[in-house]
Formats: structure tokens, C-alpha cells, sequence
């Protein structure tokens, strides 16, 4: 195949870079030794069962059931490795926090700290990996609190407890029939494809748009019967298709990695609900916000779409914990704010319930 002139994800973070003659470059590092990390996990993805890597984390790994209390699959255990290897040495970060780990990682004594904060889901849809089906990594750059900066401590989970607002970039890889970076740096949203031959990401997608309307939604819809009054409306309203309130038929999917129905999204629209629901009292919904809601929410609102815990915008949701799950709507923009008006119009018996009151920073 011929070599191709298309920019290279290095060349496109330098032309970002431009944009601020007084950027040190820090964040453009830490964002390749990222990619560098995804191109790892890609390989040893696609080695499947040759790779040794199949299979639950506990036989060799010593990786059993995170703190989520989920079993860890071997290859969320090495995914979670190599995140680490790659970008703690840089000293670019002054910690990390993934969902594979209970408390905030601190970078050795042996390698310098920086000022930003990594916070990532290693590997998303990891219950796909022994079907063949995709997965990926999402990640999220934070600014570290000041005080971090200066003093170089070690950081604590308060250190994280930063809105969706905040971050710096953003993205995700997708493990699929091609490996696939896509990337924020609050400037649009651009997808990368990497170049087997080169090894390389390189821009295939320069301006990446949801569009406003769709007529595709993804939803468990074996959770049903949990569901809180707006969301079975809204679902109905689509199921009943032509003939019902909408007026069209609607398309359903449900590939169950997050990340890969996040990329349909932004490819040819559609909307993307785990919203809160009454399955689990502890959990008020599936999904995490620091890892899996914000990173992505971000990528949406660059692209023009839209991101939701159903009742404030995701972005502006005040964290509590490392690990807190979040009820999320994403996607095209019409679609999540007639869910959001569907929510508004609905009283819930429980919206009273300090555990399901998600503060936001602008917003009772
Ligand atoms: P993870 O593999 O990182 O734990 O995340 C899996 C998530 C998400 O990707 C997906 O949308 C959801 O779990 C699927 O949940 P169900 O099994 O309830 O469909
Ligand atoms: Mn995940
Ligand atoms: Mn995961």
C-alpha cells in the first residue's frame, strides 16, 4: 500500500500545540505515551487465545475481583499494566486512578512528578473479550490541584473529585476490525486510524459531528423493569415507531462495550442510555463517572452532541467517589434533551433520596 500523507497523530498535537505558544508539550507527551499504551493493549488483543492473556485475571495474574466487585479478565489486568508502564516514568503525571485500582496510583520515588492527573477505564467491554467482540480503553487528563503541583505529594481520591468540565482531553481506543484513537483536546473531536504498516495513528476522521437527530437507540433492555418512568416512556414512544408519538420507526443495539456503541454514535448517530435505575439500591446505575461518563461525555459535547445523567448535564456533575457509578444518556443532541424533558416532567417517589441526588456545580 502506498504510504499515505495523512498527519500523524504527533503532527496533529503539534499543530494543537501551536495554538499555545507557551504550552511546555507536557500534555502532548503524556497523550502519545498514552497512545503508545493502546497500540500494547492492541496487540495483545488481537493475539486472543495465542496471547495467553484470555480467560479471568486469577490464575496467573493475581488479579481476582476489583473493588466494583467484578471479575477482572487477565487482559484487564495486563491493559491496566501497561497504562501504568507506559506513562509513569514521563514525569508528566502526579498520579493515576483506574477503575482496575482501589486507590489513586503514585508515581514511584524513582521518576519525577508532573501536573497532570490520568484516570482511565483500561479495558471497556471486557466481558466481549472471550467472544471476539470489540473493546477498548477510555482515558481522561485532568490538571492536578495545585498544592500537588508544588509539593509533589502523593495525591488522595480528593484530588480526583473534579467536574467533567475540567479536563483537559480526552479519548478512547477501539479494539475492532481496525484500531481506532479517538481524541479531544477541548478543540473538536478528531479519530486517528492506526497504520498497521507504520505503526502510527494517523487522522482518518479530521472533524467528527453527531448528527442532531437519529432514529437508533441502545439500551439493556433486560433491565426494563427497572427503569424509572421516563426513560420506559421514552423507550415505548420509540418502540411504538410510525404508528406512536414519534411518527418513525426506530433501530435498536446493544453491543454491551460502552465504547464501541459511543464510536457508532459519533459515526451515524443514535442515542446510548445505562440510565439510573432501581436494580440495585446501592447502585444508583451501572456505569462510572470519572472513567467511563466524563471521558466520553466530553468527546460527545466537542462533537456537538450531548451528555446527561438524564436530569443535569454529565459535565457538570460534582464527583464524590473514585469509583461512582452514574446514570447515563449520550448521543444525539435532540434525543437526550427530550430524555432530559421526559425527567423533568416526571416526579419520582425517590427524588428526594440523598443517594440519588447528583449535585451539580451550577445547579440544586
Ligand atoms: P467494563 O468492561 O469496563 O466493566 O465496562 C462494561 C460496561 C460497558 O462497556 C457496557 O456498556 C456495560 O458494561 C454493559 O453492561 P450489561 O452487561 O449490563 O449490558
Ligand atoms: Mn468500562
Ligand atoms: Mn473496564
Amino acid at each position: 500500500m502506498p504510504l499515505s500523507k495523512r498527519q500523524t497523530l504527533t503532527q496533529y498535537l503539534i499543530d494543537q500545540r501551536r495554538r499555545f505558544p507557551g504550552a511546555s508539550g507536557e500534555l502532548n507527551a503524556l497523550i502519545l505515551d498514552v497512545s503508545i499504551a493502546c497500540k500494547a493493549i492492541a496487540r495483545a488483543v488481537a493475539f486472543g487465545e495465542l496471547g495467553e492473556v484470555m480467560g479471568d485475571g486469577a490464575a496467573k495474574l493475581g488479579g481476582e475481583v476489583n473493588v466494583q466487585g467484578e471479575v477482572q479478565k487477565k487482559l484487564d489486568v495486563v491493559s491496566n499494566e501497561m497504562f501504568i508502564a507506559t506513562a509513569e516514568w514521563s514525569g508528566h503525571l502526579a498520579g493515576m486512578a483506574s477503575e482496575e485500582m482501589d486507590a489513586p496510583y503514585q508515581i514511584p520515588k524513582a521518576y519525577p512528578r508532573g501536573k497532570y492527573l490520568l484516570v482511565f477505564d483500561p479495558l471497556d467491554g471486557s466481558s466481549n473479550i472471550d467472544v471476539n467482540v470489540s473493546v477498548g480503553s477510555i482515558f481522561s487528563i485532568l490538571r492536578a490541584p495545585q498544592d500537588v503541583i508544588d509539593s509533589g505529594r502523593d495525591v488522595v481520591e480528593a484530588d480526583f473529585m473534579q467536574p467533567g468540565t475540567r479536563q483537559v482531553a480526552a479519548g478512547y481506543a477501539l479494539y475492532g476490525p481496525v484500531t481506532m484513537l479517538v481524541l479531544t483536546v477541548g478543540n473538536g473531536v478528531v479519530g486517528f486510524t492506526l497504520d498497521p504498516n507504520l505503526g502510527e495513528f494517523k487522522v482518518t476522521h479530521p472533524h467528527i459531528t453527531v448528527p442532531a437527530d437519529t432514529h437508533e437507540f441502545a439500551i439493556n433492555s433486560s433491565n426494563s423493569r427497572f427503569w424509572e418512568a421516563p426513560v420506559k416512556r421514552y423507550v415505548d414512544e420509540c418502540l411504538a415507531g410510525k404508528t406512536g408519538p414519534r411518527g418513525k420507526d426506530f433501530n435498536t443495539r446493544w453491543i454491551a462495550s460502552m465504547v464501541a456503541e459511543a464510536h457508532r454514535i459519533l459515526m451515524r448517530g443514535g442515542v446510548f442510555l445505562y440510565p439510573r435505575d432501581t436494580k440495585d439500591p446501592k447502585k444508583p446505575g451501572r456505569l462510572r463517572l470519572l472513567y467511563e461518563a466524563n471521558p466520553i461525555g466530553f468527546i460527545m459535547e466537542q462533537a456537538g452532541g450531548r451528555a446527561s445523567t438524564g436530569r443535569v448535564p454529565m459535565l457538570e456533575v460534582q464527583p464524590t467517589e473514585l469509583h461512582q457509578r452514574i446514570g447515563l444518556v449520550f448521543g444525539s443532541r435532540n434525543e437526550v434533551e427530550r430524555i432530559e424533558r421526559y425527567h423533568r416532567e416526571t416526579v419520582t417517589p425517590d427524588s428526594a433520596s440523598p443517594l440519588f441526588t447528583e449535585r451539580s456545580l451550577f445547579r440544586d
